[in-house]
């Protein structure tokens, strides 16, 4: 494994069939040939991902939309125009160019332009699509920076371009423009209003009898702890559930005004989404390390990035273990 910002070495272990962990402002994606069969077969066997899971496509512009994608409809060209570069995915109809294994065999792809500087440098420099998932093992936290890819992936990836802490910090919002109506399948790093804005109207919510995006699945996003979230008011309630070395996870101004039990330790997210949401996967990953048992944490309000943030905080506390239940991305 290599690491470093060096976009040319990168961008060539692309070509050769490779595997490239790149950062994006949501997350960091590990990066493959989205038109290379088994450079594709390569992520889903390091993530340990099961292969009917899709992958989004990263491009390096919009205007390359149609190059994999068809049947685009208007609502997908105004909001690309509105938010690519940015953290915005949008499945859409499939055109022949990418793997098939990118897509897990459906018909439709999910695209997206990253914004981060590194990842436009990569993707221009490599000139095709690239396939990418988060950078994590299947089922785990998504890494916001190159350390934390090390230290899920390690060896198995082989280039690690290093762009510092990713400035969203949760993944992008998934819109599907496939179907008869947008449907908001993720929340992510484009806020809810701000795409209903452009579209004029509400977004759908995902069918339950449409096969769940592993991302959408109730266990996911997991840390080792057992997560345990509810509504500010109901916090040392829950607290008093909590079982083992006890963190509680909420913004820093609300716990400035609880009183917590001895032994049970504050672990503060910035008081706005946006921060809130930078911080959230390094202090998952921060509060695993220290060994903690069960973190409570505080669902923030649903505006902003705050759905974004209750959404990934709702599946990392999700049941695991029951048949259906127990898929990890
Ligand atoms: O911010 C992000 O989206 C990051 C960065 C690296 O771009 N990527 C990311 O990828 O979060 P991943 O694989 O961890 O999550 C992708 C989500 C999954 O929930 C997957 O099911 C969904 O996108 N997805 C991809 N293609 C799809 C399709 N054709 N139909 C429905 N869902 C799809
Ligand atoms: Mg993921």
């Amino acid at each position: 494994m290599r690491r470093g910002t060096d976009i040319e070495a990168a961008a060539g272990v692309l070509r050769a069939g490779g595997l490239v962990a790149f950062p994006t402002e949501t997350v960091y994606g590990l990066g493959a040939d989205a038109a290379s069969s088994s450079a594709v077969t390569r992520v889903f066997a390091v993530k340990g991902r099961p292969r009917q899971h899709p992958l989004i496509a990263h491009l390096a512009d919009g205007a390359e939309l149609d190059a994999w994608a068809r049947d685009v409809p208007a609502a997908a060209r105004a909001l690309a125009a509105a938010f690519w570069p940015g953290p915005l995915t949008l499945i859409l109809r499939r055109g022949d160019r990418i793997a098939s294994e990118v897509t897990g065999g459906a018909d439709t792809v999910g695209l997206r332009v990253p914004a981060h500087p590194l990842a436009q440098a990569l993707l221009a420099g490599f000139g095709g699509a690239v396939a990418a998932p988060s950078a994590n093992r299947f089922g785990h936290i998504s890494p916001t920076t190159a350390d934390h890819v090390v230290a899920d992936l390690g060896d198995e990836v082989d280039y690690v371009l290093d762009g510092g802490p990713c400035v969203i910090g949760v993944e992008s919002t998934i819109v599907d423009l496939s179907g008869a109506a947008p449907t908001l399948l993720r929340p992510g790093g484009v806020p809810r209003a701000a795409i209903e804005q452009v579209l004029a109207g509400p977004l759908a919510a995902p069918v339950s009898t449409s096969a769940p995006a592993p991302g959408t699945l109730p266990s996911h996003y997991a840390p080792r702890a057992r997560v345990i979230a509810v509504e500010p008011s109901e916090l040392l309630a829950a607290v008093r559930d909590g079982i083992g070395r006890v963190a509680v996870l909420a913004p820093a101004r609300l716990l400035a005004t609880l009183e917590l039990p001895a032994g049970v330790i504050a672990a503060p997210l910035p008081d706005d989404d946006a921060g809130a949401a930078r911080a959230l996967y390094g202090l998952l990953r921060d509060l695993d390390h220290a060994g903690f048992d069960t973190v409570v944490a505080a669902l923030p309000a649903m505006h902003g990035l705050g759905e974004a943030v209750a959404d990934r905080l709702r599946r990392a506390g999700g049941p695991r273990g029951k048949p259906g239940n127990n898929h990890h991305e």
